[in-house]
């Protein structure tokens, strides 16, 4: 295996965003390489309520990747590597409704894909098996319960279900683009949901996005327009509460897994 002997497996994996590089208290850094590359950062194991997790800062520790050149399908592949089944995925993102301002946490069930330049499979070079990976419900139905059920239960009221609209980056779009999301009825965008969903549907990982809305999209909101600082500063309010509902929801995720997304009648990656 990957990992040291003297550490444990995870079953979950936390992929942090923006304004979220640390975790979990009491870790162990394990570096671990993939045949595609070298993950974002190192994995940092620890336990929630008995639950064995590893984070990952998705832009690095020191945020130094931006969204376009995060190695995507080294990040999925190293939290499978590390025993993980079911993935957690915190995102910053924008609201495209009014009602959607900042602080608003949603938990989307839909994704539209308006990235340009990743690559979203591990199905890609010949002679591999040419795979069309079923994606019809990008998220995992029991995280998305789970995940919805601890906000409420913390008084955070979730949004639950929406579109999450996934855009290259690393700009923001035009007021054009935006009003053009909002109008096709889309709820949020970002730029780091995808391709993470896909790739962990193609490992048989669950995986859950939890949207964190930290800024008015360019189309919605009156003003100058966002700016990264904005989003940084609305993201380090939350990320507190955040931190707090991720350990609930890792306590609370199904040891069995009812879902059908580690469904065993597909092709996996070698
Ligand atoms: N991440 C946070 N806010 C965003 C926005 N308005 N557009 C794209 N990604 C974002």
């Amino acid at each position: 295996g990957v990992l040291p002997a003297e550490v444990p497996p995870a079953e979950i994996g936390v992929i942090g965003g923006s304004g979220f590089y640390s975790f979990l208290d009491n870790v162990v850094e394990v570096r671990i390489d993939t045949p595609y590359g070298a993950p974002s950062d190192s994995l940092f194991f620890g336990e929630i309520g008995g639950r064995r997790v590893a984070f990952l800062p998705r832009h690095g520790r020191d945020h130094t990747i931006p969204p376009h050149r995060i190695n995507y399908r080294a990040n999925l592949w190293a939290l499978r590597a590390a025993g993980v089944t079911q993935v957690l995925a915190p995102c910053a993102v924008g609201g495209l409704r009014a009602e959607l301002g900042p602080g608003t946490l949603v938990v989307p069930d839909q994704l539209v894909d308006r990235t340009s330049a990743r690559v979203q499979t591990f199905f890609d070079e010949p002679p591999a098996p040419v795979v069309h990976t079923s994606f019809a419900d990008p998220y995992c139905p029991s995280g998305r319960a789970v995940a919805i059920a601890s906000a409420r239960a913390a008084e955070w009221e979730p949004v639950d279900g929406g579109t999450l609209v996934v855009i290259e980056g690393p700009r923001f779009s035009t007021r054009a683009e935006s009003r053009w999301y909002s109008a096709q009825g889309w709820s949020i965008v970002g730029m780091t949901g995808h391709p993470e969903a896909v790739l962990a549907r193609e490992l048989g990982l669950c995986f859950t996005a939890m949207a964190l809305v930290t800024d008015l999209d360019a189309g919605v909101e009156a003003g100058d327009g966002v700016t990264h600082a904005e989003v940084l500063e609305v993201f380090a309010k939350n990320v507190g509460r955040l931190r707090t509902l991720l350990f609930d929801v890792v306590a609370g995720m199904p040891v069995e897994r009812v879902c059908a997304c580690g469904a065993e009648d597909v092709p996996r990656p070698a």
